[in-house]
């Protein structure tokens, strides 16, 4: 399977907690993920003030976005990655991230829209999971707005993130800038210009 430009390929152990013997290719296997995160969607949709910045609320999110496809959903990582922090290092490093988050809000350290692009992207920088990774920290940043900060979602450009395409591009580049200390690009990529 060819992965799109900055995902992270599967080891074969983690590619064995697939729930389905008959997925070939790449694309049947995105749209049985698909059909789960829209599942898991409406899952978040009814959720009624949700404890989004605690581990389990973490973990069970992505359960119920990648469950129905992977055995490990909802697991963190035990392999090492060409991205991310050593497999034993996820919980605590997850653990001062959400702590962060919490100290950022109380003292309203960042703008709304800031604050969820450098929580996703230290998310992703962590890995917290063998896949889906992405996904999940859009999602949660998304939820982290609406529930803790009470502010709209990110617009990240729907299906443009998914595929190989510029704005995909612009987003790996943005993190990479991350990853370096500098967010300039990640603001400016996502920038809610009606703020
Ligand atoms: N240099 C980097 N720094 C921080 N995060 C990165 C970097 N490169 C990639 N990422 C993140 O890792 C994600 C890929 O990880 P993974 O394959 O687990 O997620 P996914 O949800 O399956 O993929 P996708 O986001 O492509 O749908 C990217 O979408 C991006 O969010
Ligand atoms: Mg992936």
């Amino acid at each position: 399977m060819t992965e799109p430009y900055g995902a992270t390929p599967l080891d074969p152990d983690e590619t064995r907690g697939l729930r389905f013997g008959h997925i070939e290719t790449r694309a049947e296997l995105d749209r049985m993920e698909q059909a789960n995160i829209q599942d898991g969607m409406v899952w978040l949709g009814r959720q009624r003030g949700p404890e989004v910045l605690s581990e389990g609320f973490v973990r069970e999110l992505h359960r119920r976005l990648f469950g129905r496809v992977w055995t490990w959903a909802g697991t963190f990582r035990l392999n090492e990655k060409n991205i991310g922090v050593a497999p034993e290092q996820i919980a605590v490093r997850l653990r001062n991230l959400l702590d962060d988050c919490r100290f950022w809000i109380d003292h309203e350290t960042w703008t709304p829209t800031e604050l969820a692009l450098r929580f996703h992207h230290r998310l992703v920088w962590i890995h917290l999971f063998p896949n889906g990774n992405g996904r999940h920290a859009r999602i949660l940043a998304d939820a982290l707005l609406v529930h803790e900060l009470g502010a709209r979602p990110i617009s990240w450009g729907g299906n443009g993130l998914l595929a190989d395409s510029e704005h995909r591009d612009a987003y790996i580049g943005a993190l990479r800038a991350a990853d370096a200390g500098d967010y300039g690009p990640l603001l400016r990529l996502f920038r809610d210009d009606s703020r």
